[in-house]
């Protein structure tokens, strides 16, 4: 990788992190209409309706789709519950159309960051609520600060609740032994590369090694026929898994972020594998934005192309 483009992903995920600079944008009248413009990409509008909309387009292309109400690292524990009950009106939402489908989220958005009781009430509450729909939670993983946690209340969640599932990251090394007993609760796991800036002494880079242990857990859960959600827009990982013919099994499914590699999915789901789009939705898009960018260095020509023209273009869901 170039040295001008680690510079800008380093400086992106550090963006992603500064609360400060977060709270300026999502209050400024300037800044936040204009960057959203750039944020419109990944993320399908800042209200349920707009992603309910984006949401049966897809259905109605033979996609399955997860929808997350964006937002984390909430401390104000009003805004918290708020979030909670936004996301029971996502289940119920779902659950009057009867899309048996997927509703992702972090812990941090609804009370990790203040109290771990609090967060399990609240989850126990959207678990609930959606087994009645039959609708999946997909609990998202955060910082490396918030694994174990994050990881003991599924664990709690999980001994009760089978519609619960969670997400792991790959980079992380002690994803290899926190998967052996996650491998143990029913939930769907959903297996991510990772997206933030870690210590190398704890998390890989982006490399062959990383790739290799993906594949090496994808492996794992193929072989325990355990629910699996290859979560990646990795070209070259995705040719491996279907060279392997893992797709072809009932418990794996592929799912890539609305407004990422649409056309590689587009791909896939003509060949009738079992696909997945992540659609979000909210006014909390910063961090998310950040990412999308870091992940990608090119997709910052793209932010500014968004800005600058008034209007994004309409896209089709395959292009
Ligand atoms: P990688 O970053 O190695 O990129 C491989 C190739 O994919 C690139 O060369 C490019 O072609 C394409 N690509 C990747 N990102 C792109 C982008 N933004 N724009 C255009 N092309 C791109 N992370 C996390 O830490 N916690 C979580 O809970 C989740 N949840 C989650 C759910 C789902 C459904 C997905 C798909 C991803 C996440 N992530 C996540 C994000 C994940 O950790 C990771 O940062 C991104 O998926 C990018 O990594 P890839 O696996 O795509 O590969």
């Amino acid at each position: 990788m170039k040295k001008a483009e680690e510079l800008v992903i380093q400086a992106l995920k550090s963006a992603a992190r500064d609360d400060r600079l977060k709270y300026a944008v999502q209050q400024s009248t300037e800044l936040y209409p204009l960057l959203w413009k750039a944020a419109k990409r990944y993320v399908t509008g800042e209200k349920i309706e707009d992603v309910i909309t984006v949401a049966r387009e897809y259905l109605d292309n033979n996609y399955n789709i997860s929808i997350e109400y964006i937002g984390e690292n909430i401390t104000d524990l009003g805004e918290c519950e708020r979030a909670k009950n936004e996301l029971l009106q996502v289940i119920e939402e779902m659950g009057i159309l009867s899309l048996k489908q997927t509703v992702s989220f972090d812990l941090s958005h609804i009370g990790l960051s203040i109290n771990a009781e609090i967060t399990y009430k609240y989850l126990e509450e959207l678990a609930q609520k959606a087994q009645r729909y039959g609708i999946t939670l997909m609990i998202g993983m955060e910082e490396s600060s918030k694994t174990s946690d994050i990881l003991s209340l599924y664990k709690k969640i999980a001994t009760n609740y089978a519609n619960v599932g969670i997400s792991i990251q790959v980079y992380l090394y002690r994803t290899k032994v926190d998967l052996q007993e996650l491998i143990q609760y029913p939930g769907k796991i959903r297996l991510v590369k990772g997206a933030f800036q870690e210590p190398i002494d704890i998390a890989m880079i982006r490399s062959e090694e990383l790739n290799s242990r993906y594949l090496e857990y994808v492996e794992q859960l193929v072989k325990a026929n355990h629910p699996i959600s290859i979560a990646t827009h990795d070209e070259m990982l995705i040719q491996e898994i279907e060279r392997r013919q893992y797709f072809d099994k009932s418990n794996v499914e592929v799912e890539m972020l609305y407004g990422v590699r649409p056309e590689l999915l587009n791909e896939l789901r003509k060949k009738e594998y079992r696909c997945r789009v992540y659609l979000t939705y909210g006014s909390e898009w910063y961090l998310y934005l950040c990412h999308r960018i870091a992940e990608q260095p090119e997709n910052l020509y793209l932010a500014v192309t968004d800005i600058i023209n008034e209007s994004i273009r309409e896209r089709s869901i395959v292009d």
